[in-house]
């Protein structure tokens, strides 16, 4: 049906449900549709010759906005919890008082430099941060059908912003819900803006935007992109989902969680760092009838 699900880096428990899903989809329409995406790892590359790319957190990280002293500390926090975040030996409960620490930790060390607004645009495109390969058809498909993107990150929203706008992809139908940052009057970071968005609450997050889904009330079929297991709840606040087609992005430890992943993930993509898998399926449908 999609030439593109038969490519070594796909791997699915049960080909045979994506297969109906994918055509429930396509029978109902590019107007029931809503696609749910995650941002780091997800949209944004893993790896670029050989070398890991940066998370929106990254990005500031390795930039001249941070000192050299506050880029230790922050490299120690990530050398510490990222290890925990992608740990199969340990359960959600375990992990999330551990991951609520590091966003805690890395938001407060940031606030402590002061980051200025106005940098932003800068540090962004001098950055190594890539959106995955086949985005512009993504986004494109997505806008010319007209069809809501909602990108949910644990992330930074005044990054993930500026990375999509400078891609020029930043269309009507994209929202986003993630960390924004509260500058003060000189335009100095003091403080991170609502309830904190951590990568095991998305849940919670998704239920407080009960307006955003409430909106998209008549789009009951989801695509959901992520690369985590708590990526899996952010379609929680969707209005009765008919169809749900999880697609998941495992991009390290991959024989250590593969079983986890194809348990949860209905499309499990591997030393994949396109938007083939999601284009293919997204053309299938929005093509249909
Ligand atoms: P996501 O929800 O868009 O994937 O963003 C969450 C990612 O951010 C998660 O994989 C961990 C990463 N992260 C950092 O790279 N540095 C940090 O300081 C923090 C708090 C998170
Ligand atoms: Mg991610």
């Amino acid at each position: 049906m999609i030439p593109e699900l038969a490519r070594p880096c796909v791997y699915m428990q049960n080909s045979q449900r994506v297969e109906e899903v994918i055509q429930a989809m396509q029978q109902a329409g590019p107007n029931t549709l809503q696609v749910i995406s995650d941002f780091d790892m997800t949209l944004t590359r893993f790896s670029y010759n050989g070398k890991r790319c940066p998370t929106c957190h990254n990005i500031l990280d390795n930039s001249k906005l941070i000192s050299e002293e506050c880029k230790e500390k922050l490299k120690d926090l990530l050398n510490t919890y990222y290890p925990i975040e992608i740990d199969s030996g340990r359960s959600v409960e375990e992990k999330l008082p551990l991951m609520v620490e590091w966003w805690t930790k890395a938001h407060a060390l940031l606030v402590q430099q002061r980051i200025r607004k106005d940098l932003l645009a800068l540090v962004v495109r001098e950055s190594d941060a890539k959106l995955r390969e086949g985005y512009n058809v993504f986004f494109d498909q997505l806008q010319e059908h007209s069809i809501p993107l909602l990108i949910f990150s644990a992330g930074i929203g005044d990054v993930l912003e500026e990375v999509i706008r400078q891609a020029g992809v930043f269309y009507p139908n994209v929202k986003v819900f993630s960390n924004y940052m509260d500058f003060d009057e000189s335009g100095a970071l003091r403080a991170f803006k609502g309830e904190l968005i951590h990568i095991y609450n998305k849940r919670e997050g998704a239920l407080l935007n009960s307006g955003h889904f409430q909106e998209l009330r008549a789009r009951h079929n989801v695509l959901l992109l992520g690369d985590s297991l708590g990526d899996l709840t952010m379609a929680d606040g969707v209005h009765s989902t008919e169809n749900i087609l999880k697609i998941g992005y495992l991009n390290d430890k991959v024989e250590e969680r593969r079983e986890a992943y194809l348990k949860a993930f209905d499309i499990v993509l591997e030393k994949d760092e396109t938007m083939d898998i999601a284009n293919a399926i997204l053309l299938h449908i929005t093509r249909g009838q």
